[in-house]
């Protein structure tokens, strides 16, 4: 074991959403790592903010929105053109939609679905385009939730869903790029107090008993970074197929 295995020197790392919460944190933590990092989302003037706090020089951004796939091709092939072929993916992006089934609509469903569950295929999509956009070897990595599989409150079933769905991609996926040496992984995250928090029908009581429910304290965006960097490095290079739970014990029971 060497502890050079956990560096990202030499890398070029995409992180789709990384203009707030746990992307953000986790680009930092790519840069410092010696990567150099793509960044999108669709805000611009935060995709501008985090770009300037990266260390090293050799990073950029892109506004994306991946509910439109042209919009992510075009994204993913300008940080290709910019910094070369890409040794890993983090698709961090997505939204919480907190609803009762009274009040899910079409729209709801759709919104929710095409962020969070269809921009992470066509994300690995467009990644994995072909031996120009990517490095054989590379590392794909899903924020999933520990929602995908644990109810931790009513009115998840959109939310829930979606991180289902995230979870059998990653699988799926791991599969299907295996040949090519190829890995996909996904993270179960527990409560981490970010923007995803300010939505409707979730009071800040309820936002509190989430985040502070987990055995071992509260969590912190760089608990989710640190693994990133595992996943992304070469000493994960045997790690494919997995979902990895990172809640601070929070779905133990007695
Ligand atoms: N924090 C938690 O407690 C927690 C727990 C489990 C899982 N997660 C997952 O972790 C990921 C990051 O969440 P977070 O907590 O860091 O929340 P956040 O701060 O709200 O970040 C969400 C990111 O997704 C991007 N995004 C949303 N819609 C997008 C779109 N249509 N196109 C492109 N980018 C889009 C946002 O950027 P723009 O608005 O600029 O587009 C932002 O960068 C999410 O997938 C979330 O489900 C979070």
């Amino acid at each position: 074991m060497s502890i050079k295995d956990f560096s990202l020197e030499g890398k070029h790392i995409v992180i789709v959403g990384a203009s707030s919460g746990l992307g953000r944190a986790a680009a930092i933590a790519c840069a410092e790592s010696g990567a150099a990092v793509s960044i999108c989302a669709r805000r611009e003037d935060k995709l501008k903010d985090v770009v300037k706090t990266l260390s090293g020089n050799n990073h950029g951004y892109a506004v994306v929105d991946v509910k439109d796939v042209s919009s992510i091709n075009v994204g993913f092939d300008c940080f290709v053109d910019e910094r070369g072929p890409i040794s890993g993916m983090i698709f961090a992006a997505g939204i919480s939609t907190v609803r009762p089934l009274s009040v899910i609509d079409e729209k709801s469903y759709d919104e929710t679905m095409s962020i969070n569950l269809k921009g992470a295929l066509f994300c690995s999509k467009a990644a994995l385009k072909n031996t120009r956009s990517i490095k054989n070897g590379s590392s794909i990595i899903f924020f999933s939730s520990i929602s995908s599989y644990n109810t931790v409150g009513k009115g998840r079933i959109l939310y829930s869903t979606s991180k289902a769905g995230v979870n059998g991609l990653m699988r799926a996926l791991a599969l299907d790029i295996s040949s090519m040496k190829h890995r996909s992984n996904a993270l179960l995250i527990g409560s981490i107090k970010t923007d995803i928090w300010d939505v409707d029908m979730v009071t800040e009581e309820q936002s509190a008993k989430y985040l502070s429910g987990s055995l071992i304290g509260e969590g912190e965006p760089d608990d989710v970074a640190n693994a990133c960097i595992y996943l992304l490095s070469d000493a994960s290079k045997w790690v494919t197929g997995t979902a990895l739970l990172i809640d601070g014990g929070y779905t133990l029971t007695e």
